[in-house]
């Protein structure tokens, strides 16, 4: 199914650079060699660990290609920010990350499809990743509900700011990487100055949303 190729390839590309944040930050290396190609390339390889299979360009053509076109052009214009030698930290998370490609994949699309990386509402820390009334209903009363089966998208019809989409959402869950920034004790200060949401291994901490409009 579309729907699931896309997420899973949106997710696959935002491992490499989980994978790859310590040595993003590392202050005593410039080049990271992580250009676009080098991404892209490990983006289909954990693509196909993840799906089983390779990404097949036969089928959603025009939005696959979105996809890797968007997370090239972030990439493209990351590398100054990336390979600056003598600094650590340099804010290019994966959720950062994500933002930037989802906002690309959707003008990529010029309205047809749009994807966004959003969370539980107390969770939120961007308010551009708040979730919406739809997103919302779906993570409090079927993600979080004990019965829902663990890791399922949900889909159905639904409109999206008026406009009628098949709207898919896919829960995602705090790993141990995780929650050094998104962890106990909650207020704490991570590492990127933000306040740390108490959320404990094996949460509900996100959703990738996707929406298909008619
Ligand atoms: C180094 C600290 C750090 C780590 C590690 C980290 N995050 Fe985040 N996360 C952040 C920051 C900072 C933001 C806000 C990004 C922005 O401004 O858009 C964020 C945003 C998010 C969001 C978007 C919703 C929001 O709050 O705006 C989700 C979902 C999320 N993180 C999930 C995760 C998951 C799941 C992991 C582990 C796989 C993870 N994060 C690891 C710091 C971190």
């Amino acid at each position: 199914m579309l729907s699931g190729e896309l997420t899973t390839l949106f997710r696959a590309a935002r491992k490499v650079i989980s994978v790859n944040q310590k040595h993003i930050n590392d202050s005593a290396i410039g080049d990271k060699g992580l250009s676009a190609d080098i991404v892209l390339g490990k983006a289909k390889a954990n693509y196909k660990a993840a799906a089983g299979k390779p990404l097949d360009m036969n089928t959603g053509t025009e939005s696959k290609q979105a996809m890797l076109d968007a997370v090239q052009t972030v990439m493209e214009d990351a590398q100054d920010l990336i390979n600056e030698e003598g600094v650590g930290l340099k804010g290019f998370l994966p959720a950062i990350f994500a933002r930037q490609v989802a906002s690309k994949f959707s003008s990529n699309m010029k309205g047809k499809m749009a994807i966004k990386l959003t969370a539980p509402k107390s969770y939120v820390r961007n308010r551009a990743n708040r979730p919406d009334k739809w997103e919302h209903n779906i993570i409090e009363n079927k993600f979080k509900s004990a019965s829902y089966e663990k890791g399922k998208p949900y889909y159905e019809n639904a409109k999206v700011k008026g406009k009628m989409a098949y709207r898919y959402i896919l829960p995602e869950y705090y790993g141990k990487s995780c929650l050094g920034c998104h962890g106990q004790p909650k207020g704490e200060l991570d590492i990127t100055g933000g306040k740390k949401e108490g959320g404990v291994l094996g949460e509900l901490g996100g959703a990738i949303s996707l929406s298909i409009f008619e």
